[in-house]
């Protein structure tokens, strides 16, 4: 939530920032600024909108400086407006600060500094935070960093912040509690900092992912410095990235969103390299090996997420429990956090997020971790907070995934946690060898039956067509293919605004039922496998109602099809292995119909793709 950009060095600051401030738009784009030192001067330029709303405001003037911040927001306190648009400048013009995260205290902060007279211009907590700064400069006659340290001492909340001021026109100050921060070091006193490194990329791969509590000085002459909030000196630690810029554009595609899930052949084959061998009959997860004896060993295994990744969880449940025999329980990590959740050292606490960044989600795994869990984490951003606070984990190698709404990601989680389940399985004896042997090569097929799907790209945008002027929808599914029915619902919603629903396709009598129209489509997964004939009976029952069935289907059916008014055929597949196969279809209907419907589909409203606050 927010993204932040900063540059310092001897190029135009401007274009950089701008530049930077379009690749985290999918973190907010409620209104977008930047701040820049010229000559002496400190010059603001803010809107409402996003990045190109900026632009437009300052086309033709000529916007110089080589120090500049800026920031993309998704608005928490104060509406999105150009006043609340960040940067937030001192009462005396003479520091601008960014910021991503919530200052938790700023009321009483802003009441205080109301009695020393001072005036606010937003109804930010950012703005409070930088007249905080502002007075302690005033009242004990230090540096901004120095102030900055104090104040930062005085709230309560999450923050990345970065600080740009007229009396240190080389430095940019730079701090995160929370919220993540990445600073990039280019050649010649150049120095870059955003919210992650996809501003940074094709100037440097050489960073520093600040660390919590920490403050960086970004001296152009002076070069890094690195200090604990107590004012210790830290040596950075620098790292070398290794994402490619081609990863991070559109590469042709109409939007990230379309290129993500044609993306999923190769994102789920760079999943499976190396951790799975069907010929050789092996799979292994390296980082979590060392942990597998105590996952197996453990009483139960408890998945905390948000979102779609919460929904990666849920396929997880099934797929650990049928085939590891391990008790298994998904959490919302917001409502975990809240409710005083019985843990303790026996407990394998696994965070999946996409970002590894999700304020609810790290919340919950430090909870986890302060009562003993041993706490794991499957993130698809390396170096993200999540990677690092966990005791062990695997990445999902998905790559940079740019659509709000998330694709590529969840295929590679439910992979990775398939490939999860047949480890621990094959080490606790809960699996057969034959069926073993069966699983990984049905896994390895995977990508080649997902390309299958993709190219039925015509015939899923010709159905997309005959619902995307509905104003509700529901989706079925039974198993693993309720998780499935849940994310289809979400897809829907999240960047078409059609109000949908997903439901155990057998719940749907005791409620849903009673929506069902003419009017009404309903998506159903529909596959072959044990609650088949079920399934089959509950499309009955939406039939007899005249709803408009849409099933999902194993290659040559032709029961459903002749009940169903559109069916979507799917490669056979081993089960356990549905949810990779029939979320696809899915995420194309709800692009085509959101693209059918004039939607921003990559920046969908009110959304943002890191929830970095509660
Ligand atoms: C936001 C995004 C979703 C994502 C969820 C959890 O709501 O829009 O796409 O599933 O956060 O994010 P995470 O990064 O933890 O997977």
């Amino acid at each position: 939530m927010c993204g932040i950009v900063a540059y310092i060095g001897q190029k135009e600051a401007y274009p950089i920032i701008v530049k930077g401030l379009k690749r985290l738009e999918y973190r907010g784009y409620d209104s977008a600024g930047v701040a820049l030192l010229h000559n002496g001067d400190l010059n603001l330029y803010k809107k409402q909108g996003k990045v190109a709303n900026l632009e437009e405001f300052t086309e033709g003037k000529n916007i110089l400086g080589n120090a500049g911040i800026g920031h993309t927001r998704w608005a928490t306190h104060g509406r999105p407006s150009d006043e609340n648009a960040h940067p937030h400048s001192s009462t005396n013009g003479d520091i601008a600060l960014i910021h991503n995260g919530i200052i938790e205290n700023y009321a009483s902060i802003k009441s205080e500094l109301k009695s020393k007279g001072y005036s606010f211009k937003s109804d930010t907590d950012t703005e409070v935070l930088t007249i905080l700064i502002e007075d302690i400069i005033n009242s004990e006659g230090v540096s901004p960093a120095e102030a900055l340290k104090f104040a930062l001492k005085q709230v309560i909340g999450a923050y990345a912040i970065v600080l740009l001021s007229k009396s240190n026109p080389d430095q940019l100050v730079a701090a995160r509690k929370s919220s993540p921060l990445v600073i990039g070091i280019g050649k010649e006193g150049d120095f870059y900092c955003a919210s992650d490194a996809t501003p940074i990329i094709e100037y440097t791969k050489k960073v520093v992912y600040l660390e919590d509590e920490e403050i960086a000085i970004l001296d152009r002459n002076a070069g890094l410095k690195l200090y604990s909030l107590d004012d210790v000196a830290k040596t950075p630690y620098i790292q070398k990235l290794a994402l490619k810029l081609e990863a991070i554009e559109k590469g042709g595609y109409d939007h990230f969103m379309l290129k993500e899930i044609h993306e999923q052949p190769r994102s789920i084959k760079d999943c499976v390299r190396g951790r799975l061998n069907a010929s050789e009959g092996w799979v292994s997860l390296g980082g979590i090996k060392d942990y597998e004896d105590k996952i197996i060993k453990a009483q139960r295994i408890i998945l905390i997420a948000c979102g779609t990744s919460w929904h990666a969880a849920l396929v997880a449940e099934y797929l650990i429990e049928d085939l590891a025999r391990i008790n298994v329980e998904v959490e919302y990590a917001s409502e975990f956090r809240y409710r005083n959740p019985i843990i303790n050292e026996n407990d394998i606490v696994i965070a999946i997020s996409q970002s590894g960044e999700t304020a609810d989600t790290l919340a919950a795994l430090e909870l986890a971790k302060s009562k003993g869990a041993t706490i794991l984490g499957i993130c698809n951003v390396v170096g993200s907070s999540i990677s690092r606070i966990t005791d062990a984990g695997s990445y999902t190698h998905a790559g940079p995934e740019i659509g709000v709404a998330s694709t590529k990601a969840f295929t590679a989680q439910v992979t990775v946690l398939s490939l999860m389940a047949l480890s621990l399985a094959k080490k606790k004896g809960t699996i057969s060898d034959s069926k073993f042997r069966v699983m990984l090569t049905e896994l390895e097929a995977i990508p080649q039956k997902v390309q299958q799907i993709l190219d039925k790209n015509d015939e899923i945008k010709f159905i997309s067509e005959q619902y995307k002027d509905a104003s509700n929808a529901l989706y079925l599914g039974r198993g693993n293919s309720f998780p499935v029915a849940l994310e289809g619902a979400l897809k829907l919603k999240e960047i078409s605004y059609i109000h949908a629903e997903g439901y155990p396709a057998a719940e749907m009598k005791h409620g849903p039922i009673a929506l069902i129209t003419e009017e009404m489509p309903v998506f159903v997964i529909a596959t072959q496998g044990p609650s088949y004939e079920k399934v089959v009976s509950n499309i009955q029952e939406v039939s007899a109602r005249k709803g408009k069935i849409i099933a999902i289907v194993t290659e040559g059916d032709k029961v459903v099809r002749n009940i169903a008014d559109h069916v979507i055929e799917i490669p056979e597949v081993n089960e356990h292995l549905v949810p990779l196969l029939a979320t696809i279809p899915f995420q194309l209907l709800s692009y085509h119909i959101a693209v059918m419907r004039d939607c921003n589909v990559d920046q969908p409203r009110n959304l943002a793709k890191s929830v970095t606050v509660e």
